[in-house]
């Protein structure tokens, strides 16, 4: 399949991998690269630049395809050093990078000098028009589905999309609540140009988290998400769980006075509990609705295959016999 987005990036099928803290390590990245889609490193799960420099090497070991790493502009505690982030995915010759959370203006310059294509994730039209002014080659265009930060709109991807058909000029991938070819070739009707995928991504054999993490997805039905810290206008899509409870429950205790110090115990430091001891009600962790359409743990190339195989029938069989003779 040939979209603006595979010739962009140079891949052979529009599918991303977005950037997902303590999951978007390099071997996840390079399955994705190497079954066809574009696989991103999650930058901030590397705790600093040279740590980032050390996985982007890994990654190259792994896959001869290209490849992205995601950086997220975000409320921090501390605030990261991205300019090292930045000379570290410059240095490491990447070509992609996925911007989200906060506009990439300010460090833009660098990374379109070094010739490396900019995808900002976001999940407004007005957010996408911005980024496509200031220069972005690409856009995520992020619906209230999605896993980790819908934003504050509730525009869910029916809606959104159309609407970023509408105002955009850039190629724009689907993201929130893809998981499989129908998700593929709705979004191409809506007018994307791709998919890009967190959650069902987890649920994969090269994803390196726990199994309890894979086990979890698949146990979830699309009822199982929740929003929290919506007080904070931070808000964050988590699959539901002990603390996800307690957390809500501060929530509606303290309504207008909630700080995050209220709820840095579900939510500060919680992902390598999780992720990689497998501790699943150690806080609350990003998960997209999608769990519900999330049956197995194929490889990713399994998936990906099977993406493009239903896409294709669907396109061909289901879709144009509609439309008879
Ligand atoms: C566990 C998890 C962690 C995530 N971490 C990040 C992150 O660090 N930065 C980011 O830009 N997006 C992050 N995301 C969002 C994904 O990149 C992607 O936009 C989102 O998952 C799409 O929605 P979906 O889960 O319905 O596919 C995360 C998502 C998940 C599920």
């Amino acid at each position: 399949m040939k979209t603006r987005i595979t010739e962009l990036l140079g891949i052979q099928h529009p599918i991303i991998q977005g950037g997902m803290h303590y999951v978007g390590y390099a071997e996840l990245a390079a399955a994705v690269s190497n079954a066809g889609g574009l696989g991103i490193i999650t930058g901030l799960t590397q705790r600093t630049p040279s740590a980032l420099a050390g996985e982007i090497r890994r990654c190259r070991e792994m896959t001869d395809r290209p490849f992205g790493v995601n950086l997220t502009f975000l409320p921090a505690v501390t605030q990261p050093d991205y300019p090292g982030y930045i000379k570290a995915i410059i240095e490491g010759g990447v070509k992609v990078v996925e911007t989200a959370g906060n506009n990439p203006q300010k460090w833009l310059a660098p990374l379109k000098e070094a010739g490396i294509k900019v995808i900002h994730k976001c999940t407004s039209v007005r957010h996408a028009l911005k980024a496509e002014t200031i220069g972005c080659d690409a856009v995520s265009v992020d619906g209230f589905e999605c896993g980790g930060h819908p934003g504050e709109d509730d525009v869910p991807n029916f809606i959104l999309l159309p609407r970023a058909a509408e105002e955009l000029r850039i190629p724009f991938v689907a993201s929130g609540g893809m998981a499989d070819g129908r998700s593929l070739v709705a979004a191409l009707a809506l007018g994307a140009e791709g998919m890009n995928m967190g959650t069902r991504f987890i649920a994969t054999k090269e994803a390196p988290v726990h199994e309890n993490v894979k086990h979890a997805l698949i146990a979830a039905s699309e009822l199982d998400t929740r929003l929290v810290m919506r007080p904070l206008r931070n808000t964050e899509r988590v699959l539901t769980n002990t603390a996800v409870e307690r957390l809500l429950g501060k929530e509606r205790s303290l309504g207008a006075l909630l700080k995050f110090e209220d709820i840095a115990p579900e939510v500060a430091g919680v992902y390598p509990r999780i992720m990689k001891e497998g501790e699943m009600n150690a806080g609350a962790w990003s998960c997209g609705m999608v769990a519900g359409l999330i049956r197995d743990v194929p490889t990713v190339k399994e998936l990906i295959d099977r993406i493009m195989a239903e896409a294709e029938s669907l396109i061909r069989r289901r879709l144009e016999g509609m439309l008879g003779a």
